[in-house]
């Protein structure tokens, strides 16, 4: 459903499970840089009108998950630490070239968006089935759900605004190299790490 061509290696669960005070924390900041994506896109791209209605309330969704993360990580006794580098992201960041129209920007953020939404999905779906946390298992279940959701929109916005052959030549591409990038990972207690 996600397309996504290298499924995670579930021993990734048994990491994280030593460690949840370091996924919590990872998970934490990705909620915050994708209410940060969200503006960015709302600041760069204002007359897709369309797309800033949606972001707008994409703001508040991921927000209000930045705050669920955090109250976890306080109900659990923790304060939220530094943000952590997300290598994946840096990786991922690396495959469309700079510059082009206005247009090609705005479909390769809207792809990457996608894919980051897709693969954090396919995480969190591992954490509600794996976990032997069964309250985190459930609080990750939830979440799944609107990551899904937030795949979804972001590739219906690449399709609708740039041209649609292109845009799945492009996905089709970008999914090949995510997964060059997934097979060293998955050792990691972070949530793309
Ligand atoms: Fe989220
Ligand atoms: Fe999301």
């Amino acid at each position: 459903m996600l397309g996504l061509k290298l499924p995670t290696d579930p021993r990734w669960v048994n990491i994280v499970e030593k460690n949840i005070e370091e996924i919590l924390t990872d998970h934490a900041f990705c909620e915050q840089k994708a209410t940060s994506t969200a503006i960015s896109l709302i600041v760069s791209f204002p007359e897709y009108t369309e797309l800033v209605q949606e972001m707008v309330a994409l703001v508040k969704e991921e927000i209000s998950h930045f705050k669920m993360v955090h109250d976890k990580i306080l109900e659990r006794g923790w304060t939220l630490g530094r943000d952590r580098k997300d290598e994946y992201v840096i990786q991922l960041m690396k495959f469309f070239p700079k510059g082009g129209s206005r247009t090609t920007q705005l479909v390769h953020r809207l792809l990457y968006a996608a894919l980051i939404e897709a693969r954090s999905c396919e995480r969190f779906r591992l954490l509600s089935e794996e976990l032997e946390d069964k309250e985190l298992a459930t609080f990750y279940r939830n979440l799944m759900v609107s990551e899904a959701n937030h795949y979804t929109m972001f590739l219906g916005f690449a399709r609708q605004y740039g041209e649609k052959k292109e845009v799945d030549a492009k996905w089709q591409q970008l999914l090949e190299y995510e997964a060059k990038i997934m097979s060293d990972l998955g050792k990691k207690e972070t949530v793309h790490g």
